[in-house]
Order: structure tokens, then C-alpha cells, then sequence
């Protein structure tokens, strides 16, 4: 099983997941926003060898090529990608070339080595500000950021692909809101820089690292007059994932499913389950609005439930948690912790 983003945050709690369940994984990433780090903590969780690991740029077709020369492929899980959305505004053709052009070099690869199975990284960010209420699959995608767009690209691209060439099977996966971290402590989130996301960013709030959260506009209408999104626990996530792989033969063809837990919470119900995790309050303040935020984005993950009998089992406070166990043994993330060396050509 070939991992792109291996090292990243849901990329490597899958890694776990997979070595548990007996996956040979080969794993590429470039570490553009991970660390070799992370790979030496999956294979102590783990107990085992992630099997082979290469520094690469997804785009990088001759060196990819490499890797499927090396191994044999048999499936692909593709999270390589950049993912903040405000960042993609300002960035638009740096996620277009590495979101889409990323994807279109792991086909072509794909191709020409005979592989044809797909678990693509989707997101709920394609329904763009879609409304209320819980949303299914056939809901418009409506992307409003060069991340979304690029992601809904990508959708479309594997489609057309799937729909002309049978021998093809992609899964495409879209998230909602991903946040925890492996309840060893071993492994969470740890963005370079300042984190984008709302849970990375009041963990290091809770450790002292920020001094306090900005709160992106309360005049939302919604209960607390905070934004609402559908938080899922990453290790429900990344269950999700093998329980995808154990699905992809079932049939030829595009499937695409949600992966959220089908309910909401608001930023404050966010700040006020941390605080409970963490048994400090955390210090915010009202920002503005940040350009592009939807009001409400909440999964209807009816679809998954019935095609596979997958359930998220974890709720907020446990995400709070996990995400706080983490922040708390690795106040600093991974920073001087132990490398994995990369596999030598
Ligand atoms: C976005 C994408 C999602 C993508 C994820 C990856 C959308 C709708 N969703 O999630 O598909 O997978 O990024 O990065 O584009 N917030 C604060 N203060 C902060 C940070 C966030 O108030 O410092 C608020 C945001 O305004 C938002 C909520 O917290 O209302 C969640 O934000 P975030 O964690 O960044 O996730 P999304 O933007 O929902």
C-alpha cells in the first residue's frame, strides 16, 4: 500500500492504523508541513517498520515512477496536498499545481504501472457555504477558495477517469472537520508556523504557546453567533480509511462518501470542551470574520453507514483529550524528537 503525505496529520495516524491491521505501507512525502519525526513516532506506536519511506514532491514524476519501479504497488491512499484555505487564497496556483497537478502525476503514474485503486482525500470544504441543516453527497459542490476548488477538481478529474477507463476504482473520501490525536500522545497535529485550524490552535493556547484564541466573528446566525462544523475524531477518521481499503474491491467505479459524525459545534462549544480537557479556561477574543468561513457545515454520513456499517464512536471531549494529552507531552510538537531515516535508492 502506497501512502502519499504519509507523514501528515491524518496521513500518519493511517499509517498506524494500517500497520496495525498487517499493511506493508510505503510511504512518500515531502514534509512541507510534517517532519521526518512523525515516522519514527508511527513505528514505535506501531511496533513495526513502516516498510519504506521516500522524501519526494508528489509532482516529481521520474522519482515517484522510482518508488513503483522499487515496489509493488497494489493501492494507493493519496493525502499529499496543501490544505489551508486561507493560505490558498493568497497561493491560488502553488494548490492548483500541487492539489491537482499533484494528483494528475500520481495517475499518470498509477497508470503506467498497471495501478488502478484509488482512496482520494476529499473535503467537506466543496459544498462551500451550503446552508443548514445536514449535508449528503448530492449536495452542489460550490467550492469558494482554490483549496476547495482544487479538491473538486481533483473529484472530477477521477470521475471522468473512473467513467472511461473501467479498470479504474477510486474512493473518494470527504472529510469534515478532522481534530484529536492518537491517544498515546505520540502523535497529534502539529502544523509549521501558526496553526490555521481552530483545534491545533487552541491546544497551544491551553500549553501557553499563543496567548490567546481569535474567535472569527459572533455574528454567525447560529445559536452562540460562533461558526458551526462537524468535528471527527482523526483515529475515527483513519478507522474509516481501512475499512474503506477493506471496500475497495467491492466494485468498479467512483464512490464518494462524507466522514463526519452528522453533528455540530460551535467554536465556543470547541473552546468550552477543551477547557474541560484541559481544566484551565482558554483566553479568547472576537476577531473578524475570516474570509470564506461558511456558517454551518454538518455531515449527513448516512451513505458510509449503510454502504459499510462504519460509525464514529468518539465524541468532542474526547478529541479534547486526545488533542491536549498530545500538546502536553510535546509542548514544542515534534521538535527534537528521533528521525526515520528515508529509504536509500
Ligand atoms: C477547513 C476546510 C476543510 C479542510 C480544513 C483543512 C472549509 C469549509 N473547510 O476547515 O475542508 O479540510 O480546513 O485545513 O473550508 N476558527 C477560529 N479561530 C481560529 C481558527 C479557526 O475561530 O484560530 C474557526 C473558523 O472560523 C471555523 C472553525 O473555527 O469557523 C473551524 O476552522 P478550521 O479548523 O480552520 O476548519 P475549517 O475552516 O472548517
Amino acid at each position: 500500500m502506497l501512502v502519499t503525505g504519509g507523514a501528515g496529520f491524518i496521513g500518519s495516524h493511517t499509517c498506524v492504523e494500517l500497520l496495525d491491521h498487517g499493511y506493508e505501507l510505503i510511504v512518500v512525502d515531502d514534509y512541507s508541513n510534517s517532519t521526518p519525526q512523525v515516522l519514527a513516532r508511527v513505528e514505535r506506536i506501531a511496533g513495526r517498520f513502516v516498510g519504506a519511506v521516500y522524501e519526494l514532491d508528489i509532482r516529481d514524476r521520474r522519482a515517484l515512477s522510482a518508488v513503483f519501479d522499487r515496489h509493488s504497488v497494489d493501492a494507493v491512499v493519496h493525502f499529499a496536498a496543501h490544505k489551508a484555505v486561507g493560505e490558498s487564497t493568497r497561493m491560488p496556483i502553488e494548490y492548483y499545481d500541487t492539489n491537482v497537478g499533484g494528483t494528475t502525476a500520481l495517475l499518470r503514474t498509477m497508470h503506467d504501472h498497471g495501478v488502478h485503486q484509488l482512496v482520494f482525500s476529499s473535503s467537506c470544504s466543496i459544498y462551500g457555504d451550503a446552508g443548514h441543516g445536514p449535508l449528503d453527497e448530492a449536495t452542489p459542490a460550490r467550492p469558494t477558495s482554490p483549496y476547495a476548488a482544487s479538491k473538486w477538481v481533483c473529484e472530477q478529474i477521477l470521475a471522468d477517469v473512473c467513467h472511461r477507463c473501467p479498470e479504474y476504482t477510486v474512493l473518494c473520501l470527504r472529510y469534515f472537520n478532522p481534530a484529536g490525536a492518537h491517544p498515546s500522545g505520540l502523535l497529534g497535529e502539529d502544523p509549521r508556523g501558526a496553526p490555521d485550524n481552530l483545534m491545533p490552535y487552541v491546544a497551544q493556547v491551553a500549553v501557553g504557546r499563543r496567548p490567546r484564541l481569535p474567535v472569527f466573528g459572533d455574528d454567525y446566525p447560529t445559536p452562540d453567533g460562533t461558526a458551526i462544523r462537524d468535528y471527527l475524531h482523526v483515529m475515527d477518521t483513519v478507522e474509516a480509511h481501512r475499512v474503506a481499503l477493506d471496500h475497495l474491491a467491492d466494485g468498479p467505479g467512483m464512490r464518494v462518501y462524507n466522514l463526519g459524525v452528522g453533528k455540530g459545534s460551535s467554536v465556543l462549544d470547541v473552546v468550552a470542551a477543551f477547557s474541560e480537557a484541559c481544566g484551565r479556561p482558554i483566553p479568547y477574543e472576537v476577531a473578524p470574520r475570516r474570509p470564506g468561513d461558511a456558517t454551518e457545515l454538518v455531515a449527513d454520513a448516512t451513505a458510509v453507514a449503510r454502504a459499510w456499517g462504519w460509525h464514529p464512536t468518539r465524541n468532542l471531549a474526547d478529541m479534547c483529550r486526545d488533542a491536549w494529552r498530545f500538546q502536553q507531552l510535546n509542548p514544542s510538537g515534534y521538535a527534537g524528537s528521533a528521525r526515520r531515516p528515508n529509504t536509500k535508492d
